[in-house]
């Protein structure tokens, strides 16, 4: 009798070591101590056991079931940790490798141009300003010196916004400047803020988009002068463009938020679209002196304070940067032009490095 228990005893402990995954070793585990296995079945047949042998086999039973447990637990923690050496094994990554072949997704060339312009303008001590895209019509206008009727609204079309609940009128912000009357009524002065912003006009085509960006910057202290503007848009854009000589002329202009204001143009070549040479003026953004009306408007003493501001084309600059003849493609979410201007995520923006086109 004693002979079929070590008969069994013998057998499992062989199914045990064979078992090659958890898997098995489970299928082991019911053949033995399952509903129908070979022990439960033993155990069953207890009673039928005549008593005086009953006790003795009891016992044996029982280390039996002692011993399988045993087995099957050092056997369980054996294959878990080899499965575990496995996987490590297989998901070792050696990081010396090139990134594997998948494609790599890119960085849109207008989240480059902010970016970089982040990058310059914070190596300069500004930092970035926020403002919302509906704006009141106070804070697009009337705060910037453009009271309602004043032709300069005429070249600023765009999407106009009921007031809700007798509120006052809103407007999808046609540039980033209102973004200085709210940086202004924020915060006190020193101020040294760049607002990249998405903004909007009631305009369509080859190089005019209903949605586009720009980037305004406002600086603000007692004794800012129009040097500390040229010197500042002179070091961006020669920054910007990774030209160390760009010629860059200011000239007279008009803004009703500025004065004097300036329309400033870098030198570049008509014929070849070359930037940095070639005898011609583009105009590239515009600029001047905070108007003391704009100071007072926010808040600001213009007999105590007194700055510069100026906003730039974001679409513009990366056009020129990167020799992009249309400007309707960056909004298209056309892949394979996104293939061709796109940045690679793995080369992020780097001041020490320059980031010449
Ligand atoms: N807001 C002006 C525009 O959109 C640009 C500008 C900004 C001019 C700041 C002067 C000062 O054309």
């Amino acid at each position: 009798m004693v002979d079929d228990i070590d008969t069994l005893r013998s057998q499992f402990l062989a199914g045990v070591d064979a078992a090659a995954d958890l898997g098995a070793l489970d299928a082991v585990r019911v053949q033995v101590l399952g509903k129908s296995g070979a022990l439960t079945q033993l155990l069953k047949q207890l009673g039928a056991t005549p008593p005086e042998q009953r006790r003795a086999r009891g016992a044996a039973l029982n280390s039996l079931k002692d011993d399988i447990a045993a087995a099957l637990e050092t056997r369980r923690e054996g294959l878990e940790r080899a499965a575990i050496a496995t996987r490590l094994l297989s998901e070792r990554m050696d990081i010396s490798l090139p990134p594997p072949e998948a494609p790599a997704g890119l960085i849109h060339p207008i989240s480059r141009t902010l970016e970089e312009m982040a990058a310059i303008f914070g190596a300069m001590g500004f930092s970035v300003g926020e403002g919302p895209d509906i704006e009141t019509d106070w804070h697009n206008f009337s705060a910037l010196n453009i009271p309602a009727h004043h032709p300069a609204r005429d070249d600023h079309d765009t999407f106009y916004l009921p007031g809700i609940e007798g509120g006052p009128a809103r407007v999808l912000r046609t540039h980033t400047s209102p973004v200085q009357v709210r940086t202004m009524l924020g915060q006190a002065p020193p101020i040294r803020v760049i607002v990249p912003g998405r903004t909007y006009r009631a305009d369509h085509d080859a190089t005019h988009s209903p949605m586009f960006h720009q980037c305004e910057a406002l600086v603000l202290d007692r004794d800012i002068t129009l040097g500390h503007l040229k010197g500042c848009i002179i070091d961006f854009l020669r920054a910007f463009f990774g030209i160390a000589t760009l010629p860059v002329r200011f000239r007279a202009s008009y803004f009703p938020f500025t004065e004097p204001s300036m329309e400033v143009d870098i030198g570049w070549n008509r014929k070849t679209g070359d930037i940095g040479a070639g005898g011609d003026w583009l105009e590239i953004l515009g600029s001047g002196m905070v108007h003391p009306n704009v100071l007072a408007n926010a808040g600001i003493d213009p007999r105590e304070w007194q700055g510069f501001a100026f906003g730039m084309g974001v679409e513009r600059v990366t056009m020129l940067k990167y020799g992009m003849p249309d400007l309707r493609p960056f909004f298209d979410s056309d892949i394979r032009w996104l293939r061709h201007y796109g940045f690679s995520a793995l080369s992020p923006v780097m001041l020490h490095e320059g980031f010449g086109a």
